[in-house]
Order: structure tokens, then sequence, then C-alpha cells
């Protein structure tokens, strides 16, 4: 669909700036489509437009053949990655191995003995949102990766026993975004050592903030008195890339890394401070700025989407504020028909909303040079879903309605800050933790809504049309459809897919159990023969037990958006979630995070637990089990998923 880019592989155009440094990357790339290593078609030059070039890749190549061509992975608990007869999996970047800065190459500590400096040169923990960046087509790039938290227990040769400033700066180091270069040689993917792209952005990276709330009054703090300048980045979760070629990190669950105050405002409240509860992180004992008692405009620093431009190790990143604050979860930018960016963006928190920017101005040519601003002015819309199948995009736009200083908004700034209190005051519609959101190739709209066992208990919200099920413990999946144009106002929806139980089924989902059952689904992607991969994070408190049993380990599964047909591709070992997800532009190359393998079923690993149920991937005796990039290919080097 011409108004419709296929934003995903779109990028690949774009992101292929000319770089004068930089010999490999050549200033008018070709792209490529879907087929691999000698059976390459060559497709476009770069000058292409958007629509024109992505139309045929999101028709697929593979003519009326079925669209997934492999056969299913059955559920497992076994302490392994699994993948379809005819593919392999390989480990690539895991938490702790050195990126590859000039000058510094820590190896990992299996004791996790390395120190704090050292992980600074280290990829971080826990993998999460990822992108992979063309240098030289699908042969070399930077891959970007997001480390969303850490498990202290594991971080720490004795966890959290003797805590100390330096397990604090080890932590923040193994907090943030990595920057890799990768290459394939001789068949086989590696982190290129050393590199030049090579860049670690951690919780104490300087990063400007931009849009209607920079410098606001609750944006300062006495560290910054400008309100424009905080350092780091925190809970990394889902991310996003822009046909600009820059990368968006979205911060989710910052709220735990601060002390609450003795006494709470309805501000503080509403975004999740517990009065008596503590710091998960435990930062505040050695760095007082996560003391909101004592700087309580530093949480309202953390919420944003942050772009940060991974050619460009020198650059700061920027966190934009006119996309809103929320428990970000990821951000999807998809192009209106008049050239304007439009980002989906989900609040993964219970009862939270789905949002949407639009920008005031239409990209431009010229690259992230071009757009360094393009995210700074635009329209905020939250979601509403109304029960006859339509739905609105409500406009978060200062003295509209409810949002003028008798609401307590005292200006653009203020609503950005409270945006949740701004769509409670709009009447937004109170989602089941809205994660993922993919855009595919007939203009739907994906959203997984991972689970809510809240829904419909005794003073919360009940079940409504979109969110139709009480104790929500096995997820759905909404989809819409906008009326004319991404960057409309109004829209119809469906459900995708009541995930769960074959009997959720419901005539107008028209995924489900046409195959494989999964539950709790998080990362979703469509690639660029337009599978929808759903990644799933069922929460090892549940994992192998009561209505979960059959599911095994977390997956990841493909499904045919327009059969509905869902194949399980890939099962994690014990404890994990499957997060990230992305590929070369050929189609051949899969990159897929594990996070947190091993993760105890409640709380933090114990160091000198000898039963840990995990060491993937290293499957050492006293190792430790470790988030990693896996790198899936076809063994005949064919595209994935066929
Ligand atoms: Fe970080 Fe909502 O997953
Ligand atoms: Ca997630
Ligand atoms: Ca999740
Ligand atoms: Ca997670």
């Amino acid at each position: 669909m011409a108004s419709f880019p296929f934003l995903q592989n779109a990028v690949a155009v774009h992101r292929s700036r000319p770089d004068p440094e930089d010999s490999n990357r050549s200033a008018n790339p070709t792209v490529y489509a879907v087929s691999c290593p000698g059976r390459r078609t060559l497709l476009q030059g770069a000058g292409a437009a958007l629509a024109g070039l992505l139309a045929p890749l999101a028709a697929g190549t593979t003519g009326d053949a079925p669209l997934l061509g492999f056969a299913s992975v059955p559920p497992s608990s076994a302490d392994t990655v699994a993948v379809p007869p005819g593919y392999r999996a390989d480990v690539l970047a895991a938490w702790g191995d050195p990126i590859g800065l000039p000058g510094s190459n820590p190896a990992f500590r299996l004791d996790a003995g390395n120190s704090a400096a050292e992980q600074a040169a280290q990829l971080g923990m826990h993998h999460d949102g990822m992108h992979y960046f063309p240098r030289a087509g699908s042969d070399s790039g930077l891959l970007v990766l997001n480390h969303e938290y850490v498990d202290d227990g594991l971080l720490h040769t004795d966890g959290i026993a003797n805590w100390s400033a330096e397990k604090v700066r080890k932590a923040q180091a193994a907090h943030g975004v990595s920057v890799l270069e990768i290459a394939q040689r001789e068949g086989r993917w590696q982190v290129v050592r050393p590199s030049r792209f090579a860049r670690r952005i951690t919780a104490r990276t300087p990063i400007a903030v931009a849009g209607p709330a920079a410098g606001h009054p609750l944006m300062r703090t006495a560290a910054d008195p400008t309100g424009r300048r905080v350092l780091g980045t925190i809970n990394n979760c889902a991310s996003g890339i822009t046909p600009w070629g820059t990368y968006l990190t979205c911060e989710e669950n910052f709220i735990d890394y601060f002390k609450p105050p003795a006494a709470l405002t309805a501000h503080e409240q509403r975004w999740g401070l517990r009065r008596g509860s503590f710091s998960y992180y435990r930062w505040h004992a050695f760095d007082e700025r996560f003391d909101a008692g004592r700087h309580p405009h530093e949480p309202n620093r953390f919420g944003w989407v942050v772009e940060i431009d991974p050619f460009d190790p020198r650059s700061t990143p920027v966190k934009r504020t006119a996309l809103g604050r929320a428990a970000h979860e990821g951000a999807t930018v998809a192009v209106a028909r008049d050239g304007r960016a439009v980002v989906y963006m989900g609040e993964d928190a219970r009862f939270e909303y789905i949002y949407k920017f639009v920008s005031r101005d239409p990209i431009q040519p010229g690259g992230a040079a071009a757009n360094a601003t393009l995210l700074d002015h635009g329209t905020l819309y939250v979601a509403r879903f109304d029960a006859d199948g339509t739905g609105r995009w409500l406009a978060l736009r200062h003295g509209d309605g409810p949002l003028g200083a008798a609401g307590g908004f005292a200006d653009q700034g203020e609503v950005l800050i409270k945006a949740r209190q701004a769509s409670d005051a709009l009447g937004a519609t109170k989602m089941d933790r809205p994660e993922w959101i993919a855009v595919d190739a007939d203009a739907w709209v994906y959203c997984s809504l991972t689970h809510n066992t809240k829904r419909g208990d005794i003073g919360e919200p009940q079940v409504d049309a979109a969110n139709p099920r009480a104790d929500n413990a096995m997820g759905h999946i909404i989809r819409w459809r906008e009326d004319d144009d991404v960057g409309s106002e109004r829209f119809r929806w469906q459900h995708f897919v009541l995930a769960g139980d074959p009997a959720n089924t419901r005539p107008e989902a028209v995924g489900n159990v046409q195959g494989d059952a999964f539950a709790c689904p998080d990362g979703l992607w469509v690639d660029g023969r337009g599978v929808l991969w759903i990644q799933t994070d069922i929460s090892n408190s549940a994992v192998g037990r009561g209505e979960f049993a059959r599911l095994g380990n977390n997956a990841m599964l493909a499904a045919d958006p327009r059969t509905g047909d869902v194949r399980r591709f890939l099962v994690g070992p014990r404890g994990c979630e499957i997060t990230g997800i992305t590929a070369t532009p050929d189609g051949c190359s899969l990159f897929v995070n594990v996070q947190h393998p091993g993760e105890a079923p409640r709380g933090r690993n114990d160091p000198t637990d000898p039963q840990r149920h995990s060491s993937w991937p290293d499957q050492h005796p006293t190792g430790r089990p470790r988030s990693a990039t896996v790198v899936i290919r076809k063994l005949d080097g064919g595209l994935i998923g066929t």
C-alpha cells in the first residue's frame, strides 16, 4: 500500500548515509530484495521513494508459496535454544562480552568479577529491543541493542551482599544501549573488535532533552537547573527506528529506580511511587539523585523516548519529550502519505494506554542531520477503542477540553510530563499492558496486550470491548487500520488473537489457534516478506504451571497475518523471555535476543546457588546464565521462515 510504507525495511534505504570517513559505506547504496547470497536480486537504488521501493518487498518474493515453510518446533523445557530442522542458532553477543572499544577489550569473567569500568566496555545485561543498521548490505552493519535491567544476584560475584558505590556504578554501566559493529567472516557473524562505531550508552551518559518539556520547571533539578541535560537512560525496553537512520530507545519501568519520599503527591502516586516501598535497584544509597524525596523532579526526567544516531559515536542522544512521558515499551515509526512521521507507542503497565505521535513537518531528505528536530514538533494522541469497532485518537493538546490550567496543566510541557493524567482526563481506553506495536503490508497496526490478571477485580477497570477478558492471564493482540491514512484521527479495530486456549477463538479473531498456542505476547515485528513474528514473555512464576504447563519455555512464533496461521519457530532456554528481533535486508540472517535465562521465579538469583536452573549459553558448571543475541540462519542459506 503506497501510503503505508513497510518501514522496517524501508529504513535500509535511508540509513545508508554517506560517511566521508567510511570507505565501506557507499554513498549510493543498493538495496536487495528478499533473497539470499548467490540469488540476490538488485531491486533499486538508494534514491527510490519509500513506498515505491517497499511495495514489492511487502508482497513477498516467493510467489504463491505459503508464507510459512518451516516445521513447527514443539514446546520444550530444555535449557537450550531450539529452532526448526534446517536452521541453526548461534550465540553472537552475550552480557559481558567486550564491545570492541579501541584500546579496551576486557574479557568476561565467569564469576562476574569484572569491575564497573570493565562493564562499561562490555555488553550490558538483559538484552531487549534491537536493530541491524546495514553498512555493507547484509554482510556487515551496526547492531544496536537495549539492555533493559540487571539482576544484581548475577551481576556481582557476591550478589547484593556488601552493597557499594562500585556495585551501583557497575549496575548503571550494565544498563542502556550497546552499539556493535558486526560482520560475516567465513560464513559466521562476528563482533568487529576494535571498531570505531563501538559505543556504550549507560545510566550515566549525558543526554539532551528536547521538545516542549525541555527546560520545564518540573524537569529542573539541583544538578541540572536548566532541565535540559539528564544523566543516562534506564530500563530500555523495546525500540524503534526512523526513516532518517536513527535508533529510538524507550524508557519503561523507570519508577522502580527511585526511593519514594515519605509523603507522596498525587502526581507521584499516579506514576507508581508507593509510600513505604523501597527502590528495587538500591542506587539511591550511593547516587542520591535516585532518592525522590531529595530530588522530586528526577523521576520526571525518565520515561521518554530517546533518539540515538548509531553512526556517530560522538553524538549526544536526545530525549524527545514531544512523544510524551510513559513507561514506554517501544516506538514504531510509519510514514503518512504527506511524509509526516507517525510514531506508535504502547505503555506497558496495567490499565495504561496506546499513544500515537504525528509530526508537524514532513520528513526531509538528508538523513539524521536534516531531521534533527523533526520529533520535537507535532501532536501526541491517545487511543480510545469504542464498542462498535471504531476508535478515536484523542489529542493531548494543552488548552483543549480538560487539558487547561483548570485541569492542572500549566502548559504543553506539563501535559507531556503528566501524559497519564491527561489521558485519564480525556477518557482514553485503559488497556491490558500494551507492549510492542508492528505495522504490516496491508496497513494493519498490531499491538500486543501481554496480560492483566487484575482486569475485572473489585475496584479495578472491568472488561470492555477491546479488553474482553477478566483475569486476562494469557493476553491478546489487537489490530487496527487507520481511516484513510496513518495520520488520521479515526480508526477501525478488531482482535487478531486472544492467546491461550483455543476455546478463546472469537469470530473476528483471524489468528489464534490455526496452529500453535501461545501466551503473553510481547515482541511483535513484521519482516520483509510480511511474516508477523510474535515473542512471548510468560512470567517465570507461571512458566510450567497450571494452564501454562503445556506451552513450555518462552518462545517465538511466526504468523501469516492474512491466514492467521501461527507456528512456533524458536523455543528459548529455561527462565528466559524472548525479546528483540531484527534481520539483515536480504532476510537471511535473523537476530533474536534471549533475555534473563535462568531468571529466578521470584526475585533475584542467588549467586551461591549451585542448582541454578539455567547455565545458558556457556553451560559452564560454575558459570552464570547470560542474556545474549542469537543469530539464526538457514543451513541452505535461504530466507528465514521459508
Ligand atoms: Fe520491558 Fe514491557 O517489557
Ligand atoms: Ca517487552
Ligand atoms: Ca513483557
Ligand atoms: Ca523483560
